[in-house]
């Protein structure tokens, strides 16, 4: 394991544009992407972006079995996603409460897209493109925003919404880690 500090809110690195991946079978590359891994699956996050561990890198993972963070939230299976984009398949948005590595002990009411198509490359740059909806999807458009240097709260649309986990009374996430 080589789990990596996460940077926290307010860091330069993350509220900055991160590069495009160029080239895909380096050393450097594939130890990012399981420093990565290693990192979310260590904090019990539901997914991680490059940013968040010092790299501004378009690289996000995604992925978990069970969590304690999110326990109402069926599995993920893992993936990484290098250079990841994707395009709303309905207009339709829906409001849920979200967290992030870097903004530890706090949740936030956040619109995103129900039902995503999203492309990237797999960590031998092969394309890998699907379908998300719901969970996955906002978690794709969460880490998305890492990579141009956007936090959370800044989607928040009414700060009554936004407070520390331990404190705010949510139906969704009700579990106290
Ligand atoms: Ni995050």
């Amino acid at each position: 394991m080589s789990e990596q500090k996460v940077l926290k809110m307010g860091s330069k690195l993350l509220h900055s544009k991160a590069s495009i991946v160029t080239e895909f079978k380096t050393f450097e590359l594939h130890k990012i992407i399981q420093d990565l891994k290693d990192t979310m699956l260590s904090k019990g996050g539901v997914g991680i972006a490059a940013p968040q561990i010092g790299h501004s890198i378009r690289v996000i993972c995604i992925g978990f079995d069970k969590n304690t963070r999110y326990p109402n939230e069926e599995p993920i299976p893992f993936m990484t996603l290098i250079n990841p984009r994707y395009l709303a398949l309905s207009e339709d948005m829906v409001d849920a409460w979200e967290g992030c590595l870097s903004v530890p002990g706090m949740r936030g009411l956040v619109s995103r897209y129900q039902k995503i198509q999203y492309f990237g490359f797999d960590i031998a740059g092969k394309p890998n493109e699907g379908v998300a909806e719901n969970f996955f999807a906002r978690i794709i458009q969460h880490e998305c925003d890492h990579l141009d240097g956007v936090l959370f709260p800044s989607r928040i649309k009414d700060f009554k919404n936004f407070g520390f986990e331990d404190t705010l009374e949510i139906e969704t996430y009700l579990q106290k880690s």
